[in-house]
């Protein structure tokens, strides 16, 4: 398995991430929301993507009343297959802000936790689609407006224990070592490019999937979405790609 780095928890300073724009999907979700509002209290404009409008209005609503650049929203189910859409997608964004800096690749759907001949085809199929395939096209279709930006950054989200390919993880944990290869491969051939890949790790933490994953586990010494999403500030400013971070 390869190195994780430990990213510090020192505070950045402040608007590093001025007039830098960022597609977060997930952004209804633990992660996604924490990482929404601390990317844009560095001064980004994030694009909040995810399937409930109402949860996606609230992390909206929040950026605004903190007095942090205005946020959009983009409803969009990733467990669409067509490549069409995801194009709709893409000009919907050029059309509004004609840039994009980054992708944060934060939905995630868990499947169940379960031996593998248990597991239901038409779910493990969902499972692969949302936290593999959507990000392939998503990337794909991105990709030449990401080559536009002078740092672009593409962040996906793996599991600390899903990764580890031991019994029981389903299909959440080979969508997670399967993205894993897609960040490295990516960032190998882009490695000339502007564009960095990289994987962020959560560990042991007080987010939603954690605690589906890790029921009845202690909440002391979990870190919170808070700090992880401090952490995925640090990642989106790195210029190293290929790399695996946890904080
Ligand atoms: N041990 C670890 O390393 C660890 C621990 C926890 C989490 N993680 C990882 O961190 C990431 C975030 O976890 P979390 O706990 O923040 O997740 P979460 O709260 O469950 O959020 C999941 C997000 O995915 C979205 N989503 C699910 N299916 C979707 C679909 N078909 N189309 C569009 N959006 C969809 C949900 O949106 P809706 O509102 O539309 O449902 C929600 O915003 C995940 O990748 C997870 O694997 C790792």
């Amino acid at each position: 398995m390869n190195n994780t780095q430990t990213l510090p928890a020192t505070n950045s300073p402040s608007d590093q991430l001025k007039e830098r724009v960022y597609l977060i999907t997930g952004a209804s979700g633990g992660l996604g929301r924490a990482s929404a509002l601390a990317l844009a209290k560095q001064g980004a404009t994030v694009i909040l993507s995810g399937r409930n409008e109402e949860k996606l209005n609230q992390v909206y609503d929040q950026i605004d009343a903190a007095g942090y650049p205005t946020a959009a929203i983009i409803p969009f189910d990733l467990a669409q297959t067509e490549e069409e859409s995801y194009a709709q997608l893409i000009h919907s964004i050029y059309n509004e802000f004609k840039q994009l800096d980054g992708i944060l690749h934060l939905a995630c759907n868990i499947g169940v936790i379960g031996p593998t001949n248990s597991q239901d085809a038409e779910l493990w199929q969902k499972v692969m689609q949302v936290n593999v395939n959507a990000c392939f096209l998503l990337n794909k279709v991105c990709l030449p407006l990401l080559q536009q930006s002078k740092h672009a950054n593409i962040i996906f989200a793996s599991d600390s224990s899903a990764r580890q390919s031991k019994a029981y993880w389903g299909g959440y944990g080979v969508s997670k070592v399967a993205l894993e290869s897609l960040s490295s491969i990516l960032a190998d051939e882009l490695d000339t490019t502007s564009v960095h890949c990289n994987v962020f790790i959560p560990g042991p933490s007080l987010l939603p999937i954690r605690k589906k994953t890790h029921p009845g586990e202690e909440d002391a010494g979990l870190k919170s979405a808070e700090q992880l999403a401090d952490a995925m500030v640090k990642v989106c400013l790195s210029k190293q790609t290929g790399q695996y971070f946890s904080c």
